[in-house]
């Protein structure tokens, strides 16, 4: 019988460049898509997926995020002496049970692949979870949910997976995916970061979601250096395929926002808003009126 998936590996030890003068002390992964944080966007779809073990590799300057998921005593208090209980439930999200969360840390930015090796020894000996939360997936069901579910048929690893323009393959991962349909468990033959233009494999890339067994921790302990000059996660997954166990792709339902990017970021945050209650008029509205401004200004 395979093994539950209930620890998720969230590599979060990046410096967020791309958002400086922001990231200079704010964690890039506490940026919030309108009033909720890109890691607790994480943690829930981590939690629908049935995880109970939350394992983060941090860096230097990342305490923020360890705050983040502790018990706030004054603000809790407050809030209950205001009973302003649907603000205390919302609090309630980010709280974890003692002993569900781990910190470890990765001494040097040393790519993807070495950052989940860090987690090794927390992870252990059974299947596990990695989510990236830059990949933020807005969908019906959750996308980690989707993959265990799908997982559970496959076994093996899993990585999720969407098409992307051919021009934009050299920044992911690129399956050479056995079967090109329209099925969405795809059997994959190969895989290869970041191919230079006009070198991949396919148009279908990996996104931050993966189901990996224990086996790929093997490969990233040999540290071998890749793409960038960076230990790859995908090299140590395609080397699974070459051992010859099973490696799948999962075209999930869902839309995914690149918000390791400003666009996407920007793009999120109004998708979000505008699927709120609470701030959809508002927002379209005021969309309604710039938007015809900005293109006559062009
Ligand atoms: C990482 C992975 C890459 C994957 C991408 C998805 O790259 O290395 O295989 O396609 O995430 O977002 P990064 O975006 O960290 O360069």
């Amino acid at each position: 019988m395979k093994r539950k998936v209930t620890k998720a590996v969230f590599p979060v030890a990046g410096l967020g460049t791309r958002f400086l003068p922001a990231t200079k002390s704010v964690p890039k992964e506490i940026m919030t898509l309108v009033d909720k944080p890109l890691i607790q966007y994480a943690i829930d779809e981590a939690r629908a997926a049935g995880i109970t073990e939350f394992i983060f590799v941090t860096s230097r300057g990342k305490s923020a995020l360890e705050d983040y998921f502790d018990n706030a005593p004054e603000l809790e208090a407050e809030l209950q002496r205001k009973g302003k209980t649907d603000l205390m439930n919302v609090l309630e999200t980010t709280n974890m049970d003692s002993g569900a969360i781990a910190y470890i840390r990765q001494h040097k930015p040393m790519g993807l692949g070495h950052a989940v090796w860090c987690a090794r020894r927390l992870v252990g000996d059974e299947p596990f979870a990695v989510i990236l939360p830059d990949d933020v997936i807005a969908a019906e069901k959750p996308c980690l949910a989707q993959m265990v579910e799908a997982y559970e048929e496959t076994g093996g690893c899993m990585v999720a997976a969407m098409r992307v323009p051919e021009e934009k393959a050299s920044a992911y991962g690129i399956l050479d995916a056995a079967s090109d349909g329209i099925e969405r468990k795809i059997p994959v033959k190969g895989m290869v970061e970041k191919p230079p233009l006009g070198e991949a494999p396919s148009n279908l890339a990996v996104i931050g979601r993966y189901i990996l067994t224990p086996d790929v921790m093997n490969t990233l302990h040999r540290g071998k250096v890749g793409a960038g000059g960076e230990v790859q996660l995908t090299d140590a997954i395609a080397a699974e395929i070459m051992e010859g166990r099973p490696v799948h792709g999962y075209r999930f339902e869902g839309e995914r926002f690149d918000c390791g990017s400003k666009a996407g970021f920007l793009q999120a945050t109004v998708s979000f808003a505008l699927s709120r209650s609470d701030l959809r008029d508002e927002l379209a509205h005021f969309l309604n009126e710039i938007v015809p401004v900005a293109r006559a200004a062009e």
